[in-house]
């Protein structure tokens, strides 16, 4: 079975290059090919003066290093370096799962990391957060969920669309479950670093569990999607073997400058991450007071990281409201039922400096259409 349309990047596909206000971006304010080069003298000749021939299929050593520097228990070896997380989705779903196998998805979620273990014939479980506590996920309902099937548990944390982060006491709980039950942790942690409180930073899963997978990328916290980098952290033998043969079929390795410039980027992430976190803290102080001023309209969880929150419209039909939005104000908000979501909750998205200009269209919308 091929997996169904996947609904948000078929909705990026038709918005993304034509709206000019983009209210819902997942990923953080982007740099140029330039920016990157000026962080390091000399960059800009060694770059000039990259091969362009075949690349390691695990990833460059340099680039490996420097990823392994964010993990405390995973070393180079346990890097497996992917073009995007997208592919190392794809890849860990197809080389773990076969027909009639059970997978529990922390919900609601980004559509691959459950629609690619559906299309290969598993059976896929929501594991839903609750919106009424700020989107708490509860182990009891894990476990009641978990049968001798369940081969896999996904989790995202820091959250899309949400923003949730659970403490660490949960995480550890996590991996005993994982233990316990035999199942594998795939924790989607695209957006770790982003934590508005650094104290509430989770250790990454993989440091914790010794059969778990963390996923990374570029993407969303370096604000580099460009770059299509991503990887797993794994001290699972096994698996990393597998995903390694896998890759041989999806994309034998990477691009040999994009692997340069994520290297470099890594080298320099702090000021990369502190000016990224700079710029959420301001647009979520002006996110804060738009919705106080639209309690009538909107409900609002203030999240507790990332660039994205997924607030509730109380009018009738949030599809409809998008719609309109796009018309008539040229701004694009993403409905919640693009994440199976129907109860008009949609996904607005601040990691982008000029958020400011599209909130300001969606302000004057709701004022002129009153
Ligand atoms: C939770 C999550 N996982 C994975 C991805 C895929 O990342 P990339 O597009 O960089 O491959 C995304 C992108 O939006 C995401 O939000």
């Amino acid at each position: 079975m091929r997996p169904g349309p996947f609904r948000l990047e078929r909705y990026f596909a038709e918005h993304e290059f034509t709206v000019p206000y983009l209210l819902c971006c997942s990923d953080c304010e982007s740099l140029r090919i330039d920016d990157l080069l000026q962080m390091e003298p000399g960059a800009r000749d060694r770059f000039l003066s990259l091969g362009l021939g075949y690349t390691e299929s695990t990833g460059s050593p340099e680039l490996r290093r420097e990823i392994a520097s964010l993990y405390e228990e995973n070393t180079p070896d346990h890097i497996l370096v992917h073009s995007g997380a997208e592919e190392a989705i794809f890849n860990f779903m197809n080389v773990m799962l076969q027909p009639g196998d059970h997978i529990i998805v922390h919900s609601p979620f980004y559509q691959s990391l459950g629609e690619v273990a559906r299309s290969i014939g598993a059976e896929v479980v929501a594991w839903e957060g609750d919106s009424a506590r700020s989107w708490e996920l509860d182990l009891d309902r894990l476990k009641e969920k978990l049968t001798d099937r369940t081969r896999v548990v996904v989790v995202n944390f820091p959250h899309n669309p949400t923003g949730f982060l659970p403490k660490a006491d949960f995480i550890g709980e996590l991996s005993r479950l994982s233990d316990e039950h035999g199942f594998v942790v795939f924790s989607d942690e695209v957006y770790r670093g982003l934590e508005y409180d650094p104290d509430r930073r989770l250790p990454p899963f993989a440091d914790v569990n010794e059969r778990a997978i963390s996923l990374g990328v570029m993407s969303k916290t370096y604000g580099l999607a460009g770059l299509r980098i991503g990887w797993i952290a794994t001290r699972n033998e096994k698996i990393f073997r597998e995903l390694a043969q896998f890759k041989d079929f999806t994309t034998i390795c990477n691009s040999g400058p994009s692997e340069f410039l994520a290297t470099l980027a890594l080298r320099h992430r702090k000021s990369i991450v502190d000016r990224n976190l700079k710029i959420i803290r301001s647009n979520l102080g002006r996110l804060n007071s738009f919705f106080e001023g639209h309690t009538d309209l909107f409900e609002w969880q203030e999240p507790k990281a990332g660039p994205i929150a997924f607030p509730r419209y109380l009018g009738a039909s949030i599809e409809q409201f998008c719609r309109e939005l796009i018309r008539e104000a040229g701004v694009l908000l993403l409905p919640g039922s693009l994440y199976g979501e129907g109860r008009g909750f949609f996904r607005i998205g601040f990691g982008r400096k000029n958020m400011s200009e599209g909130l300001d269209r969606l302000h004057e919308y709701i004022r002129d259409s009153r």
